[in-house]
């Protein structure tokens, strides 16, 4: 597999988990019902795979590997990117400061996590399809096979320091409890 086609097949784990983020979404805002543990474990699961499996294996790895072939870091899609990872990264720091001190949120803090939610589904959506359908075609198209190759090699040393070896396993399981599959 190519280092770009994993990096799609982790969105596709992502996606499930965001179909479980907008189940818990409409349990709120339908019938105002807060399921504080799955939110919680909703959180971990982006936190610790999305951002830190995912998101770290293109800041780290692949869009340096496109800037030392032509892309431009700052400006463009990397940087649109990278501010996008930016913006959830602020969105599940607020979801976490609402449910780590919470167990059952007031109305305030309610509304608070619905729209951190809320946000944070609709980024993270049109976030994954603009890789998929332009960039990571870019990068296809620019990278050569032995280049792809080797950012498999990274992308494993990464995802054992960065998560531990076999927690990638644990983290499918869970956004497939999240999506209720
Ligand atoms: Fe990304
Ligand atoms: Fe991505």
């Amino acid at each position: 597999m190519t280092a770009t086609n994993i990096l799609r097949h982790e969105h596709e784990v992502v996606m499930l988990a965001l179909t479980g983020a907008e189940k818990l979404l409409n349990d709120i805002t339908s019938i105002g019902t807060v399921n504080i543990e799955r939110i919680r474990k909703f959180i971990e699961f982006s936190k610790h795979f999305t951002d830190g499996c995912h998101h770290i294996k293109e800041e780290k790895l692949l869009f340096p590997k496109l800037v030392e072939n032509g892309f431009d870091g700052d400006s463009g899609p990397i940087g649109v990117m990278l501010y996008e990872h930016q913006e959830g990264r602020k969105f599940i720091r607020n979801m976490a400061e609402i449910v780590m001190e919470n167990d059952e949120p007031d109305k305030t803090n309610t509304d608070l996590l619905a729209s951190n939610l809320r946000n944070y589904i609709y980024l993270l959506r049109n976030h994954i399809n603009k890789e998929n359908e332009i960039l990571f075609n870019m990068a296809d198209n620019v990278l050569r096979p032995e280049v792809q190759e080797i950012l498999v090699q990274e992308f494993n040393r990464v995802e054992s320091e960065e998560i531990g070896e076999g927690e990638h396993e644990k983290y499918h399981q869970i956004a497939h409890e999240l999506a209720g599959s």
